[in-house]
C-alpha cells in the first residue's frame, strides 16, 4: 500500500496536520482548565467583596449586588469578638476561621477545598468552593474546546486525499501518454500544462524518444540502402542467367531452373525490404503529401482480385466480393494497392485449390474495414499474434519471405489504421483478416 506516492503523502501529511491539531487541542485544553480556575477564583472573591448580611424577618440572609448563582459556594460570616459565626449558607461545613488571608487550598473533613478568607472593617468573610466540584466545572468548559477538532481532524484527511489526488492526476495522465508510445508513433510528449517539477522527467523522456527515433531510422535507411544495393547486380544476374539459358545442355536444365528461381525469390525478397523501409519511413515530409489523394477502396479491392484472377481460376478458387460499400479513404494510392495485394495475396497463396475467397468492404462509423475471408487452413492460435513480426512465417517451406504483413501493419499504422488476422471460428477452417482505415472527410484523413 505504501509503494503508492499518492499514499505516501496523504499518510505522511494527514500525521502531521493531525499531531499538530492534537497539540493545538491539548494546548487549548490547558490554557481554558487554567483560564476557568481563574474565573472561579474571581468570583469567590467578587462574592466576598460584595457580600452583604442583612437580618430579614429574624433570619439573617446574604445578598450579592452580581446576581451570581451561589449554590457551589459556602459562605461564612465571623463577627469581630464572638466565637460562633454570625452567618453560615446551607450547609456550610465549619471554616478554619484563622486561615491566612486570601487563597488557600485546605483539607476539610478528608475533602479538598479551595477558601478565600476577607477581612472587612468588623467582620471576617470566608467563601469556599469543593476542589471536585471546581474541576467538574473546568472539565465541562474545555471539553468544549476539543469539539472543533475531533470535528476537523477528518475533513483535514478528506481534503488532503482530495488536493493529493487531483495533484497525482496529472501524473496519470503522463503515464498514459508515455505508454501509447510505440516505433510507430514516437512523438515527443507535449510541455504545456505541465507541472514544473515533472518538466525535467518528461524532457528526459523526449529526449530519449528523440534518441529512439534517430537509431530506428538509421536501422530503416541501412536497410534501405542494403536492399537498393543488392538489387544492381541481382537484376545484372538474373539477365546473365536469362542469356545463358539457351545454352545450358539438356541435362542441366532442371538444376538451372532451380537456380532460377532461386534468383528470383531473391529479388522478391529484396523487393519486398525495399518496400517495408520505405512503409516504416516517418510520414512526413512533402512527397508523401503530394503523392496523397482521395482512394476509392472498391477499386483497389476490384484491382487485387483481377491481379490473382488468373492464378485463382488455374487453381478452381471462387475469388469475389459480396459486400462493397461505397468508401474512400485520403492516402498514397499504391500503399492502399499494397495492403489489399497483400492480404489477396496470402488468401490465394495458403488456400488449397477449389477454396472459396471473399472479400468485403463495409462502413463502420468513421473507419471503413476491408475484409478478406479465405478457406485455407486457418493458423494456430498461439502463433496468431506473430504473424505481424517480420521474416515471421508459420511454415518454413512456404514460398513467402515473412514480410508481406509486416508491410501491410506498416503501412496501416501510417494511416491511423488498424489490421487484424483471426481464425474464422464458424466452424469452418480459414482465416479473416480485416483491415480498418478512417474514412475521408473533407480531404483529409
Ligand atoms: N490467409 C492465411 N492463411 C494461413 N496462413 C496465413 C495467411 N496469411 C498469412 N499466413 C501466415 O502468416 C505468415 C506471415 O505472412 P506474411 O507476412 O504475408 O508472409 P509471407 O510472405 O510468408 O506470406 C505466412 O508465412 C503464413 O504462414
Ligand atoms: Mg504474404
Amino acid at each position: 500500500m505504501l509503494k503508492s506516492l499518492r499514499n505516501q503523502l496523504v499518510l505522511a501529511i494527514g500525521v502531521v496536520v493531525s499531531l499538530f491539531a492534537l497539540l493545538q487541542g491539548a494546548s487549548s485544553y490547558h490554557f481554558s482548565v487554567t483560564g476557568t480556575s481563574a474565573l472561579l477564583d474571581r468570583r469567590m472573591e467578587t462574592l466576598a467583596t460584595h457580600l452583604r448580611v442583612d437580618f430579614n424577618e429574624g433570619i439573617l440572609t446574604f445578598s450579592t449586588p452580581t446576581a451570581t448563582d451561589t449554590h457551589d459556594l459556602s459562605v461564612v460570616v465571623w463577627k469581630n469578638g464572638e466565637a460562633l459565626p454570625a452567618f453560615a449558607n446551607e450547609p456550610s461545613p465549619l471554616l478554619p476561621r484563622d486561615a491566612p488571608l486570601g487563597f488557600t487550598t485546605p483539607v476539610l473533613d478528608g475533602e479538598k477545598w479551595r477558601l478565600y478568607t476577607r477581612r472587612r472593617p468588623d467582620q471576617l468573610v470566608q467563601v469556599a468552593q469543593r476542589m471536585s466540584v471546581r474541576h467538574e466545572i473546568e472539565k465541562r468548559a474545555s471539553t468544549r474546546t476539543l469539539w472543533p477538532i475531533f470535528v476537523l481532524i477528518p475533513l483535514v484527511w478528506i481534503a488532503v486525499l482530495v488536493v493529493v489526488s487531483r495533484s497525482l492526476r496529472q501524473l496519470n495522465r503522463l503515464g498514459r501518454q508515455v505508454r501509447r508510445i510505440d516505433a510507430n508513433r514516437l512523438q515527443a510528449l507535449p510541455l504545456t500544462g505541465v507541472p514544473n517539477e515533472l518538466l525535467p522527467f518528461i524532457r528526459s523522456i523526449n529526449l530519449m524518444i528523440e534518441r529512439l527515433a534517430h537509431s530506428i531510422e538509421t536501422e530503416r535507411k541501412f536497410i534501405a540502402d542494403a536492399a537498393h544495393e543488392l538489387r544492381t547486380p541481382l537484376t545484372a544476374l538474373q539477365l546473365q542467367a536469362d542469356n545463358l539459358q539457351r545454352e545450358i545442355a539438356p541435362g542441366n536444365r532442371e538444376r538451372f531452373r532451380e537456380l532460377q528461381g532461386g534468383i528470383t525469390r531473391s529479388s522478391n525478397l529484396i523487393s519486398q525490404l525495399l518496400r517495408l523501409a520505405r512503409a516504416d519511413a516517418p510520414p512526413t515530409g512533402q512527397s508523401m503529401t503530394r503523392a496523397m489523394a482521395s482512394v476509392d477502396i472498391a477499386a483497389a479491392v476490384v484491382n487485387a482480385i483481377a491481379d490473382v484472377l488468373p492464378i485463382a481460376m488455374q487453381r478452381n478458387i471462387d475469388i469475389g466480393a459480396d459486400e462493397m460499400a461505397d468508401a474512400r479513404v485520403y492516402a498514397i494510392a499504391l500503399d492502399i494497392d499494397t495492403v489489399v495485394k497483400n492480404l489477396v495475396g496470402n488468401a490465394v497463396r495458403y488456400t488449397p485449390d477449389g477454396g472459396k475467397i471473399d472479400l468485403s468492404t463495409r462502413v463502420r462509423g468513421t473507419t471503413v474495414d476491408i475484409e478478406v475471408k479465405d478457406t485455407g487452413p486457418g493458423i494456430d492460435e498461439t502463433l496468431l499474434p506473430r504473424v505481424f513480426d517480420r521474416f515471421f512465417r508459420v511454415s518454413a517451406d512456404s514460398e513467402g519471405s515473412g514480410l508481406g504483413l509486416s508491410i501491410v501493419k506498416a503501412i496501416v499504422t501510417r494511416y491511423d489504421g488498424t489490421v487484424s488476422l483471426r481464425n474464422r471460428g464458424d466452424g469452418q477452417s480459414g482465416i479473416v483478416a480485416t483491415v480498418s482505415l478512417p474514412v475521408e472527410r473533407d480531404g483529409t484523413v
